[in-house]
């Protein structure tokens, strides 16, 4: 069985890493990596190749950045060349990025079926980019691999056919099993940063809804700055929360106390998450990872797809209207502990994926 995994930006690294060992595992799998080059510098994209020890990809379409017609349509005419002349037995997207979106499409329409990792997640707000991407590539893959009960619960509402749907869990939360011991005794990070465990809260932010709204922007960082205050906030940067950081001039409010920093590789990262007092974030894999790491988290959006986290206690919605709204989310929410529960499966995500691929689970 021929897979040709498609993936282009930092999330999918992590992810594609927890599937492709268990892939290249499995007895007659030939896995093809294709990277489209959505994510391209050097830590956004080769940084998590090293670390991840994934493969080399076999095809990089150097896709880069642009609008979302633009960087979608060249990527779906790229990865039809890639599957011309492959012809693989399946494809394999990842989340809700416009390389799966592209990626599945190009498939489908080749008669090629698509299996789709972290299917059925719905923020019920058809302005994100993401959620056009996994509404329509959930409607065109013949496999849809849900990560929590409340993805497979609204598959089913869409009508999707049950003999496609297969609760599996989160690979995410593979990849923090596997990987999350290593970083204790590989990244240097605190030490770098002069962090101490647990004084420190951790941000990321990068969603078009706030890096494009410059009163969500202003809102987050000015939120943060009144945080650092009393607890300093270490930031690793998205480029495009960079830029627009720069466009709107709030890099001066800024400094050692709230901390902007490159973005980190993933072990880097998980060392930063392990040990901070909160995150706040509007990023998907950073909200589960506070989970995974028990550590409180406050979601800076107003909805979010991972809505069991803010039943359980463990997470915060704050929609970022003003600083002072963000710095009260964030200073109540920090010292508070959530219920105990395992929505997102128990580490065997890629295994189940590899089994039903191949054929070994109905
Ligand atoms: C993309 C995904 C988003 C995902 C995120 C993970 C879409 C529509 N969005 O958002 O769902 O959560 O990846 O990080 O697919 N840039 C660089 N260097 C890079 C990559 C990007 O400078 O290596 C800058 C460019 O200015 C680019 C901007 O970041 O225009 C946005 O990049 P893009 O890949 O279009 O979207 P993300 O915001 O990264
Ligand atoms: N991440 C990382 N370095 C950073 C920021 C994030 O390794 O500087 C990791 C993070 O631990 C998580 C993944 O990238 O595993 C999340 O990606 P991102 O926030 O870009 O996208 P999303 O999950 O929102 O799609």
């Amino acid at each position: 069985m021929k897979v040709v995994s498609v993936i282009g930006a930092r999330p999918q690294f992590i992810k594609a890493a927890a599937v492709s060992r268990a892939l290249r595992a499995a007895p007659g799998v030939m896995e093809v990596l294709l990277h489209t080059g959505q994510h391209y510098d050097e830590n956004m994209s080769e940084l998590f190749f090293r670390e991840l020890e994934l493969p080399e990809p076999d095809y990089n379409l150097g896709i880069g950045s642009g609008t979302h017609g633009a960087q979608t349509a060249r990527t779906l005419e790229k990865v039809e060349q890639v599957l011309l002349q492959e012809k693989p037995d399946w494809v394999l997207v990842y989340g809700d990025t416009n390389s799966t979106l592209a990626g599945a499409l190009a498939a489908v329409k080749l008669h090629t079926p698509v299996a789709h990792v972290e299917a059925g997640l719905r923020a019920f707000n058809r302005r994100m980019p993401e959620e056009i991407n996994r509404v329509l590539t959930d409607h065109v893959s013949e496999l849809l691999f849900a990560p929590t009960e409340n993805a497979v619960a609204n598959l089913r509402q869409e009508g999707i056919p049950e003999k496609c749907i297969h609760l599996v869990g989160d690979v995410m939360y593979d990849a923090a099993l596997y990987y999350g011991e290593k970083a204790d005794g590989r990244s240097q990070i605190l030490h770098h940063l002069g962090l101490q465990p647990g004084t420190y809260i951790l941000a990321t932010v990068h969603r078009a809804e706030n890096t494009d709204a410059p009163e969500h922007l202003r809102a987050i960082v000015e939120g943060l700055a009144q945080v650092a205050a009393e607890i300093p906030v270490a930031f690793p940067v998205h480029p495009r929360t960079r830029k627009a950081l720069e466009a709107e001039g709030l890099l001066g409010l800024t400094g050692a106390r709230l901390r902007l920093i490159e973005p980190v590789g993933y072990l880097d990262m998980v060392m930063l998450e392990k040990h901070a007092r909160l995150i706040a974030t509007d990023s998907g894999g950073v909200q589960r990872e506070a989970f995974f790491y028990r550590v409180p988290c406050v979601t800076l959006r107003g909805e979010t797809e991972w809505v069991e986290l803010v039943e359980l206690g463990w997470n915060r919605l704050c929609l970022p209207v003003s600083g002072t709204v963000v710095a009260h989310a964030i200073l109540e929410m920090v010292g508070k502990k959530g219920a105990e529960a395992t929505p997102y499966g128990n580490g065997t995500a890629a295994r189940l994926i590899v089994a039903r691929l191949s054929g070994e689970m109905a």
